[in-house]
């Protein structure tokens, strides 16, 4: 059997998308639950192309992907975890077939914060914009307890000391944007960084948004609890 550069057999297509075991998607395409192209697919080991295929299962249509990359405009209330303890968790507003491929976030936000999740299964690229080595910014608006000073917001860009660091903590920039609210931009993602940084420099966050990661910032594209699609030069300006 000749394989054509970038092919793979249709149930494996199905099994890499998140629709189940091998067996399942061959059960899948045998159902007649499954069209290519618009066409109804009757055989499960045809060779599609694993990037760009157009395909339906139950009338639901997709576009075969080898990587995703998604973007999430996490609401109030979510955890980032497949196991959350006190919330509902941010997975479950995926689809479950791109939970099923085993996208991880880049970094998280804690429950009670809101603001832009960037997700894939090219772990390349989720190491890449969560390691500080490569210092992918990361931006905050939180609001404050307390009207900001100009002290609070030279300790923040100058250094805080938080328990169990060695060294003090900087952010890449600090400003009032009004007397009670906060822009900071981080380039690392330690846990509870912002609130923590905050509470060191002697003020508290009320609320807390990441409205940007990088070159990447929530628009009216994605509105909070939605998610879409990455497109590819949004990808390869994030450094994927
Ligand atoms: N820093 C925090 O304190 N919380 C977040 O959710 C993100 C950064």
């Amino acid at each position: 059997m000749t394989r054509p550069a970038g092919t793979l057999p249709l149930d494996q297509l199905l099994q890499h998308e998140g629709f189940g075991t091998r067996r399942t998607c061959r059960a899948m395409v045998w159902s007649d639950r499954v069209t290519v192209a618009g066409v109804l697919a009757e055989n499960p080991d045809v060779r599609v192309l694993a990037e760009g295929t157009p395909y339906a299962v139950d009338g639901v249509e997709w576009v075969s992907r080898e990587r995703v990359y998604l973007a999430m405009h996490k609401p109030l209330g979510h955890e980032v975890s497949r196991k959350p303890q006190h919330h509902a968790s941010v997975f479950a507003l995926l689809p479950p077939e791109l939970d099923a491929r085993g996208v991880q976030p880049v970094g998280r936000l804690d429950a009670d914060s809101t603001g832009l999740l960037i997700f894939s299964d090219d772990g390349n690229f989720i190491h890449h914009l969560g390691s500080p080595r490569h210092a992918v910014t990361k931006t905050y608006v939180a609001t404050l307890a307390e009207p900001g000073t100009s002290a609070f917001v030279h300790a923040l860009r100058t250094g805080v000391q938080l328990r169990d660091e060695r060294v003090p903590v900087a952010a890449a920039s600090a400003e009032l944007l009004a007397a009670d609210t906060l822009r900071i931009v981080l380039t690392e993602g330690k846990y509870h960084q912002v609130r923590r940084m905050v509470a060191a420099a002697g003020n508290h966050v009320l609320t807390l948004h990441r409205p940007a990661i990088g070159s990447l910032a929530i628009d009216e594209r994605l509105p909070e609890g939605s998610w879409r699609y990455l497109e590819a030069g949004e990808v390869a300006e994030l450094g994927g």
